[in-house]
Order: C-alpha cells, then sequence, then structure tokens
C-alpha cells in the first residue's frame, strides 16, 4: 500500500517501530537472565545499560542481573597490597579476598541500586519505576580441594530458591544477584558470576540468558563471529581444543547448561556495544551470538499460514519485473507445490516445483531469497531440496525460466536449451515478451 506523503524520517521511525512488534509480543511476561562483570560498572557503562534495562522493564520484561565484581574485588586486594591467585580461571579466595569480595559486591548493589533508581525528566529514565530487591536467593557450597589446590572460600551454586525470586518478578520488582552465595551454616562463598546466572536462568526456566562480555561473542576458527549456534555445535567447539582464554570460554559452557535445563536462547554479547543489548533483542540479525537447544532454521513444505510470509518475499521481486506476478487465488491452490526456508518462524526463501509427469520434467519456480539471507547458502539448499522431490516424482529433467539469475543456475549444472527443450503445455504459455532463457538440468 502506497503510503502518504511523509518525511523520510518519520517513515523510517514507524518501519522501525512496527518491526519491533512481534518481539514485544514475544517478550512481554518473559524472564531475562542478564549478567555482566564488575567492568561494566567500573567503566561507567552500566549508566546507559540502565537506560535499556529500563526499556526492557517497560516493555514487560521480568529482569534478573547478575552483577561480577571481579575488577573491585582485584583493587581492594592492591589496596590490602594482597595478590589474588586465580586456578584454571576462577580465584582461590582466603580470607582477605572474602572480605575483599564480601565489600566490593556490598558498594556494588548500591550503586547499582541507585543507577536503577534514576527517573530524570528529559532523560530515558523519565517515568521509570523499578524496585530493586536482592537477597538470600543461592545456596552455595565449597569447591574445596581441586587438583591439589585449596579454593578456600571459593564456592558453587548448590541451588536456587526460584520460588522466592520467582515471587519478587511477579511483584513487578527487577532481581539484582551478586556472585556471592550462603550454606546452610552461614558460611559465606565466592561463586563465578557465570554460574550464578546460568544456575539461576535454569532454575527460573528462564525464556533468555544474557552475557554482557569483553568480547563480540563466540567465533570460529578465522575469528569470524558466529552469529547463531546450536547446543551441539556448541559443545563440539568446546570439545576443540585451543579456546582463547576469554570471557567465551568461561561463559559458553554455561550458556550451553543453561538451554540443556530449559533456557530458550542464550546470547554472547560484547558489553562494549552502544545499546548492543537492544540491538541483539531487538533486530533478526543481533550483534553477539545467540544459542538454542535446536536449530531455528528448517526447510520444509510450506503450508497455507506461509502464503502471507511468501507473498512478502515474492512481492518487491514481482514489482521490478524479476518475477512474474502470479495469480494469488492460484498460489493458494498450488501451496503444496512450494518449500520454504523457515528462519526464527519468518520465511526467509521460497521455491516451487511444478511437475510435468507425463513428460517426465519438472518447473523449478519461484526460487526468492530474502536480501538478508542472501549469499549464505539458502538458495542451493532450496535448489538441492526441490532436485531431490523432482528424483523422487521420477523426472528426469529440471527447467527454470530465468531473465535475471543465468549465471546463478549455470553455475550449479543448469545449461540453456531452446524453448523446444520445455514440455508441450510450457512452450504454449511462454511469454515471448519476458524473452527468458530456457536452462535445462538432468536429474
Ligand atoms: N532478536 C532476536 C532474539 O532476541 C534474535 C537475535 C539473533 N541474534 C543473533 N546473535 N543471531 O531472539
Amino acid at each position: 500500500m502506497p503510503r502518504r506523503q511523509r518525511l523520510s524520517s518519520q517513515d523510517r521511525f514507524i518501519d522501525w517501530f512496527q518491526s519491533v512488534a512481534p518481539y514485544i509480543h514475544a517478550f512481554r511476561g518473559k524472564t531475562f537472565v542478564i549478567a555482566f562483570g564488575g567492568e561494566v560498572v567500573a567503566d561507567g557503562r552500566f549508566f546507559d545499560l540502565t537506560c535499556d534495562l529500563n526499556l526492557l522493564a517497560a516493555l514487560g520484561v521480568k529482569l534478573v542481573l547478575v552483577h561480577g565484581a571481579r575488577p573491585q574485588i582485584e583493587a581492594r586486594l592492591k589496596e590490602r597490597r594482597r595478590r589474588s591467585r586465580f586456578h584454571n580461571g576462577l580465584r582461590v579466595t582466603d580470607d582477605t579476598a572474602l572480605l575483599a569480595a564480601k565489600e566490593a559486591s556490598g558498594r556494588l548493589r548500591v550503586e547499582i541500586e541507585a543507577l536503577l533508581s534514576m527517573g530524570l525528566p528529559n532523560s530515558p529514565m523519565a517515568g521509570a519505576d523499578i524496585r530493586v530487591a536482592s537477597g538470600n536467593f543461592v545456596t552455595a557450597k565449597p569447591i574445596g580441594v581441586m587438583n591439589g589446590v585449596d579454593f578456600m572460600h571459593t564456592g558453587e551454586v548448590r541451588k536456587v530458591d526460584a520460588y522466592a525470586v520467582q515471587r519478587r518478578l511477579d511483584d513487578n520488582e527487577l532481581v539484582l544477584l551478586s556472585p556471592l552465595g550462603y550454606s546452610p551454616t552461614g558460611e559465606v562463598f565466592n561463586l563465578a558470576l557465570e554460574d550464578v546466572a546460568a544456575s539461576t536462568a535454569a532454575a527460573l526456566k528462564a525464556e533468555k540468558l544474557i552475557f554482557m562480555m569483553d568480547t563480540t561473542g563466540v567465533t570460529g576458527r578465522r575469528g569470524e563471529l558466529l552469529r547463531e549456534l546450536t547446543v551441539n555445535q556448541a559443545l563440539a567447539l568446546i570439545a576443540r581444543a585451543g579456546q582463547p582464554d576469554t570471557d567465551v570460554r568461561f561463559y559458553l559452557p554455561r550458556a550451553v547448561q543453561a538451554c540443556q535445563q530449559g533456557v530458550k536462547r542464550a546470547h554472547l554479547i560484547s558489553g562494549h556495544i552502544d545499546d548492543g543489548l537492544l540491538l541483539e533483542l531487538f533486530t533478526r540479525k543481533g550483534v553477539g551470538t545467540m544459542l538454542t537447544p535446536d536449530p531455528i532454521e528448517t526447510l520444509r513444505l510450506a503450508r497455507l499460514e506461509d502464503i502471507g510470509g511468501i507473498l512478502q518475499l515474492i512481492e518487491p521481486l514481482e514489482a521490478d519485473g524479476t518475477l512474474v506476478k502470479r495469480n494469488r487465488s492460484l498460489l493458494e491452490r498450488e501451496i503444496g507445490r512450494f518449500i520454504v526456508l523457515e528462519h526464527d518462524r519468518i520465511i526467509v526463501a521460497c521455491a516451487a516445483l511444478y511437475p510435468f509427469a507425463d513428460e517426465a520434467a519438472g518447473e523449478l519456480a519461484c526460487l526468492t531469497v530474502h536480501p538478508d539471507f542472501r549469499n549464505q547458502g539458502a538458495g542451493e539448499r532450496l535448489l538441492t531440496e526441490i532436485e531431490r522431490r523432482a528424483h523422487r516424482m521420477k523426472l528426469k529433467r529440471l527447467f527454470v525460466l530465468t531473465t535475471r539469475a543465468e549465471h546463478w543456475f549455470v553455475e550449479r549444472g543448469f545449461a540453456e536449451a531452446g524453448i523446444t527443450a520445455l514440455p508441450r503445455r510450457k512452450r504454449a504459455l511462454y511469454n515471448y515478451q519476458r524473452r527468458s532463457v530456457v536452462l535445462l538440468k538432468r536429474v
């Protein structure tokens, strides 16, 4: 539908705002556990994060924050001229270090609560009304002696009181957790941030567990950002030796654990990108790595409900003449001939196979990939699937009519053929004005 005359920045705003609606629906009332290192507070970045959290709260997202305290603990130990001891990335917490951890967490908590209480007019926090709850939700046990190293007051999570946390969330409070836990005998244990966050997310069966990190996300062999990972892919990656000594090494296994225990999605994103949290949550691509229990992309037969998605995909191409405009009611009747590639509940590519069984031929039609998903193998996947289906239908030849994509098909085994190569019924319909090239492939 043509839009009324409007400034383009307004158009962009509206387009953007509308694009967010599905996420608002999906996130309302859901629980997100968000973990960030003490650096975020030390560097003054928590102020910006507060504004993003405020927006999430306003949209009805239930928030659990887990803060780290490493740089603050370091600073305190330094003041006391004491050195930190780490083993396998875990602090060995002696009496002095425990005192430092308690002091650091106490102060961090107050500072975080203060920032969350802002409500300045003319700021993103205007009208904010966030109540912060914290308490003894995490029960811990000592790590004890591992590989001959006595970890002393370093502990691990034994249990998270999910019921108590949930009650606070149901009361519209934000729950703030420190990396400390208590034992039934009244001892305090110093815990790893990622342990607290993952155990809490799992106990709450949270929708999301989000780690704000120092790096951009999980990276592949060539250092490229891996935007999506399944639990199995992540496990393979962890098993492969040579993980660099970054946040990912500690956070990814916990993210996997959380997803195995019922968390729907875990995100590992950079804490250094401005508003990275909102970009990750409200765009399809995100800015970091998203981990899911199962693949979020599936190739399947189209159903009637997919018509809207298919139309959105092909309409721009019909408008510029790349595709012939399809009769809409025909499309409904022929939906069974279509296959679609669904990515995170959105149709991102489609193709159709029209058999001419009497001549053992089939037409590959309407092969379309969403612009954001081009050059990532979606076209190949659809083509391979169509060929498989053609083969199963005992078709010998697959043909395609194209005006723009000749090279793409030729590179994939098609060869130019004359109009006479078309099945008779198709030849009768050939549109001489369009001057499509006929390409043929044996299957
Ligand atoms: N915004 C969506 C979500 O929060 C998708 C994020 C995709 N992120 C990624 N790193 N691939 O679920």
